[in-house]
């Protein structure tokens, strides 16, 4: 049957004719696509572990470079590791009332509302299977949005090595700056705890007085953003605190102080091989 093509009817099923073979056409790519989205996404994370923990170079081959760091979960309320599936997904366990802890007001600092039961840890280790590098998620609320990223300590459990965030939808040249390469280069080097063995690491408003007995412990604040500035140490201050990794990381300084009763209690070890 022919069509008149100069007709409403005509026009309104070549319309609807190119609508649905278009359609075809981006479903089919999107649902072809899916596994190589997938594995990117997988590749990007790897790429910010490494980047967080000083460990990556332009032009490193990701995988390889990713082959030394051992992927781990940790109890956050006991601190001790524990197994589970590869497929176990921290942001996904965290909307799930079964596999997280609703966080009261005064303790969700970050904002985050409630907190995965199970977190992730990434270490790097040497050829001796010893730790040398140990990188914990960190996400919280910036101004416009949840920022997440790493953070990565050196095995003293003191030191960082790095921290970086992967995905934040703030302010490009406000907020944003959290991604510029001179405010992250701040970060290794500075010390977690004081002598006191407090959590005094802060991103502070304004520059850090180098001058002062506590710039081993603050980072600058970014300028013109105080509102990502404070949401940064407050997730800070939440993920390396009591209600975020603060028992895993007290039981790992326990063990990095007293090496020669190391293997007693072989749940939680600087060696990554228990
Ligand atoms: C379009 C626009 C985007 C902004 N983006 C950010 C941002 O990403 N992070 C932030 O802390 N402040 C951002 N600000 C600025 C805040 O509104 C606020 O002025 C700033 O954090 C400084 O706060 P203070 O005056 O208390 O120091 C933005 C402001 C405007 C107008």
């Amino acid at each position: 049957m022919a069509i008149n093509k100069d007709s409403v009817s005509g026009t309104l099923i070549v319309a609807v004719l190119v609508c649905l073979i278009c359609g075809v056409f981006v479903a089919a790519a999107a649902v072809g696509l899916r596994p190589v989205q997938d594995q990117n996404r997988v590749l990007d994370k790897r790429l910010n572990i490494l980047q967080a923990a000083g460990l990556y170079e332009a032009g490193m081959d990701v995988e390889a470079a990713f082959e030394r760091i051992e992927r781990r979960f940790v109890d956050l309320e006991s601190g001790e590791y524990v197994e589970m599936p590869d497929n176990y997904d921290q942001r996904k366990a965290a909307k799930n009332p079964n596999a997280s802890t609703a966080l009261k007001g005064d303790e969700d600092i970050a904002s985050i509302r409630r907190r995965p039961n199970v977190a992730e840890v990434y270490l790097s280790v040497d050829d001796g299977g010893d730790v040398q590098v140990i990188i914990l998620p960190i996400s919280g609320y910036g101004l416009w949005s949840t920022l997440h990223g790493f953070v990565a300590l050196q095995a003293d459990v003191n030191t960082v090595a790095g921290l970086g965030f992967y995905e934040h939808a703030e302010t490009p040249g406000l907020g944003g700056e959290v991604d510029n390469p001179r405010w992250k280069g701040q970060w290794p080097g500075k010390q977690l705890f004081n002598d006191s063995g407090e959590l005094a690491i802060e991103v502070i408003k304004g520059t850090v007085d180098t001058s002062s007995d506590k710039a081993v412990h603050q980072v600058d604040g970014l300028a013109g953003a105080t509102l990502t500035t404070k949401g940064v140490d407050n997730l800070v201050q939440f993920w390396l605190g009591e209600n975020g990794f603060g028992p895993y990381l007290a039981r790992l300084r326990a063990d990095a102080a007293e090496p020669a009763e190391q293997g007693a209690d072989d749940s939680v070890t600087l060696s990554a091989v228990n």
